[in-house]
């Protein structure tokens, strides 16, 4: 059976990491009904996410930084504050809430099959938020390319410290221009950024092809009602996604704050443009190959559903199955060249 959303009144205290700052990760409880996801309309406007290092519109990022800034002047009250939606993240990830009817396991989004899914969808709602407090409801959030050796590095428009964009709790031996290692394992390489561009790209053809040729290959285990958490994870999360999170976070916090540990990531605004990148793979992989790569039929994965508060403050239901088109979401991306599809390790 399928994994289901959890419910709200019983979230409880989180399993922090040693030396993490106490923190309640839960959402302020619902003020109204939950619903059921229903998809923007057809004709709604699209949201096309722009790659973050080719953003030259300063029209555009002056809207992106109001727009974080005000998600950050909301108060602790609003389910759509940074700070709240920070804490989703951490709610689903460090065991917040207990499966529905299995108040001995925690649920746990990551490491199995959830975690395409759950990602997206928790993008798309930091993204309607974000347009709402602009009144833009064409809003796109920019992705992180790393997969290009054009964007291999911080995005710029996230390092200006005066920026609503900037994390203090960042590693200060990754800025630019350090190039990003997408299998990044706490030790720096001796490459010369030829080298470490190269590299990188193999890691993406092993992971999104050799590494990635079954669903359950690419996108992790099956985790169905009543199971124990973190099954095991699909290639593209172990790598890369894992190391840019623990690249890009402080090796001088306890636990890599902010992207290097689950509870604190989604503290730092690079997360959700790290995210959309791994988000836009799940497509690309589709894409690379329409016959073999192809999403679970399984019902359990279909069914499965999570809970976000929506750019309205109400609390939403959405299921797997209504988070495998983007399109019919009403969002993409800006498509960019794929120059590891040709770098067979
Ligand atoms: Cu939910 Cu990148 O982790």
């Amino acid at each position: 059976l399928p994994i289901e959303a959890p419910i709200l009144a019983d979230c409880g205290a989180a399993d922090l990491p040693p030396g993490a700052s106490p923190t309640n990760c839960c959402p302020p409880l619902k003020t109204s009904d939950i619903v059921d996801f229903v998809p923007p309309p057809p004709w709604s406007p699209f949201r096309l996410r722009p790659a973050a290092h080719l953003i030259t519109d300063k029209a555009y990022l002056d809207k992106f930084a109001l727009a974080i800034s005000r998600m950050k002047a909301l108060p602790d009250s609003d389910p759509r504050s940074f700070k709240n939606q920070a804490n989703v993240h951490c709610a689903y990830c460090d065991g917040a809430y207990d499966q529905v009817g299995f108040p001995d396991l925690e649920l746990q989004v990551h490491n199995s099959w959830l975690f395409f899914p759950f990602h997206r969808c928790y993008l798309y709602f930091f993204e309607r938020i974000l347009g709402k407090l602009i009144e833009d409801d064409s809003f796109a959030i920019p992705y992180w390319n790393w997969d290009n050796p054009e964007g291999m590095k911080m995005p710029s428009i996230y390092t200006d410290p005066t920026s609503s964009l900037f994390d203090p709790l960042r590693d200060a031996k990754h800025q630019p221009p350090t190039l990003v290692d997408l299998d990044y394992n706490d030790v720096d390489p001796n490459y010369t950024d030829n080298e470490q561009i190269d590299h990188n790209l193999r890691i993406m053809y092993r992971q999104l092809v050799s590494n990635a040729r079954t669903p359950e290959l690419f996108m992790g285990r099956p985790y169905r009602a009543g199971d124990k958490p973190n099954p095991g994870s699909g290639s593209m999360e172990n790598i890369p996604h894992g190391p840019v999170h623990v690249w890009s976070g402080d090796r001088n916090q306890p636990n890599g704050e902010n992207m290097g540990s689950f509870y604190s990531a989604g503290r730092d605004p690079l997360f959700y443009a790290h995210h959309a990148n791994v988000d836009r793979m799940w497509d690309v992989w589709k894409a690379i190959n329409k016959k073999r790569h192809r999403d679970f039929t399984d019902k359990d994965w279909l069914e499965t559903s999570f809970l976000f508060y929506d750019e309205n403050k109400r609390p939403v239901r959405v299921r797997v199955r209504d988070a495998l088109e983007p399109g019919v979401m009403r969002y993409g991306y800006e498509q960019m060249p794929l120059p590891w599809l040709k770098t067979r390790p």
